[in-house]
């Protein structure tokens, strides 16, 4: 491992925690593996053993654990949690895990039959359909304080889409299901997004009605299965450059967030370790790992990327990661700083690389043979 992230590892609580939790959730504890328990008492016995030191005794995300992980354990009993698990994506979630977070795969450690049995536990133990309560108040939140602007079908009120820029979201369309999961969305009605007509609505709005009403949006405009409608081709995977419409462009001039600036070398040293497998030397999304991900990693060079991630964005979505991906939330083993440099490599080398406009400030290292874009 490059000296760089060990560093970085070392400084995280996180790693320790799992250490601690260990014994509990890995040590060997006699049982032989091919007695697959699957009786009911069995597999309440294997949620304890194995799964509650971070989902809690009761499902509910509280535990021990739950103050040190980024992602948070799942709370089992969130109307969330109703809406997203399917049957299908907690078989596949627990068996390989959620690469870049704290959930790792169990499939050495537990039969199919006893992943097959644990699922079917969770849900019925703990998961429960939320009803029309929570979801009727988010109606009624979203009529009163978005629909003005979001329109009643979610997807932009004509005025609006004529009269604002950037125009509001369309909650309908397929990029935005790619794109904003619940936490970035969560994020932009509590903080807004600066800039646009997209207000903050903290102070406005209580976190349970925040939560309330960007459950409801997801639950009404941007769920059901893609092509489950049989519409046409609406839902066709959106094609990963092209989009029918361009994207709003970001102010590129923005700077990064708390008076932080990126250091260009350093940025490419950890890039080059950590992020290429999956974008690429080339920053096109084609790294050796990328064939196998889906959705596949951004490709920087894209137009939409060259749009729309300016230093800000970067930041955020380096240090949140993207929600539904495998794009993992770098600020559990990067400090302030090492994201914003990594960010400052990304946003020079790719997203301005070869544009020409904005220049790059900063020479790169004349290294060579990573695929220089830039005609420096
Ligand atoms: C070390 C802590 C830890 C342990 C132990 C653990 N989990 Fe998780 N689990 C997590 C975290 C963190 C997440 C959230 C991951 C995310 O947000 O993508 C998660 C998410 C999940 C999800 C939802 C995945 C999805 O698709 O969103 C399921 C289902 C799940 N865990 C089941 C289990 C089961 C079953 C066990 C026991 C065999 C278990 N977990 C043990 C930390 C843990
Ligand atoms: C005055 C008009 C207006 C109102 C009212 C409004 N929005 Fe928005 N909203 C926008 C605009 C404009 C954008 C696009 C911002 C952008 O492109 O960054 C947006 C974007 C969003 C996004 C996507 C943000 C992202 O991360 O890309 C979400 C989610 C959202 N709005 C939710 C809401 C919710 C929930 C409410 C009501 C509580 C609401 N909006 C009320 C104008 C509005
Ligand atoms: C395991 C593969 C993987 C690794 C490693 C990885 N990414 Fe990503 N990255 C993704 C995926 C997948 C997406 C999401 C694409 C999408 O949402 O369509 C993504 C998205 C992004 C985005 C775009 C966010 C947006 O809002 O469009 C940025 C910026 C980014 N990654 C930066 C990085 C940086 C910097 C590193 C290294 C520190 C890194 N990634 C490492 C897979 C990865």
């Amino acid at each position: 491992m490059h000296k760089y992230m060990r560093h970085a590892l070392c400084g995280a609580a996180w790693i320790g925690l799992l250490w601690l939790m260990a014994p509990a959730a890995w040590a060997s504890d006699g049982v032989p593996r091919a007695a697959a328990a699957t009786a009911p008492d069995d597999v309440a016995q294997l949620y304890r053993r194995h799964c509650a030191a971070c989902h809690g005794d009761r499902g509910d995300g509280r535990s021990r654990a739950q103050f040190g992980l980024n992602p948070p354990p799942r709370d089992f009993t969130s109307p969330e949690a109703w809406y997203e698990l399917s049957h299908e994506r907690m078989l596949t979630s627990i068996k390989y895990g959620r690469p870049g977070t704290a959930m790792v795969a169990w499939e050495k450690q537990l039969s199919d039959a006893e992943i097959e049995a644990l699922a079917g536990y969770i849900r019925q133990a703990f998961m429960r359909d939320p009803g029309d309560d929570s979801l009727h108040r988010g109606k009624q939140l979203y009529k009163r304080q978005c629909s003005a602007c979001h329109g009643d079908r979610g997807n932009g009120a004509s005025w609006a889409k004529n009269s604002l820029n950037p125009s509001p979201r369309d909650f309908t369309a397929p990029e935005s299901r790619a794109e904003l999961t619940r936490e970035r969305m969560l994020t932009s009605v509590t903080h807004g997004r600066p800039g646009t007509a997209m207000m903050p609505f903290k102070g406005r709005l209580s976190e349970a009605e925040i939560t309330a009403v960007v459950d409801y949006i997801r639950a009404e405009f941007m769920s059901g299965e893609p092509s489950a409608a049989g519409a046409p081709s609406a839902h066709a995977l959106p094609p990963p450059v092209t989009s029918e419409a361009p994207p709003e462009p970001a102010d590129m001039t923005l700077a990064f967030p708390h008076g932080l600036t990126g250091d260009y070398k350093r940025g490419r040293a950890f890039y080059m370790e950590n992020c290429y497998t999956c974008h690429g030397r080339r920053g096109d999304g084609r790294g050796p790992r990328a064939s196998f991900i889906k959705p596949p990693p951004r490709n920087f060079l894209g137009e939409r990327s060259r749009q729309t991630l300016n230093r800000p964005a970067l930041y955020r979505a380096i240090f949140n990661g993207i929600n539904g991906t495998v794009m993992p939330a770098w600020s559990r083993v990067l400090d302030e700083q090492q994201i914003a440099d990594v960010a400052e490599f990304v946003f020079q080398e790719f997203i301005q690389g070869g544009s020409g406009a904005g220049a790059a400030t900063q020479q790169a290292p004349a290294s060579g043979g990573e695929g220089k874009k830039k005609a420096l």
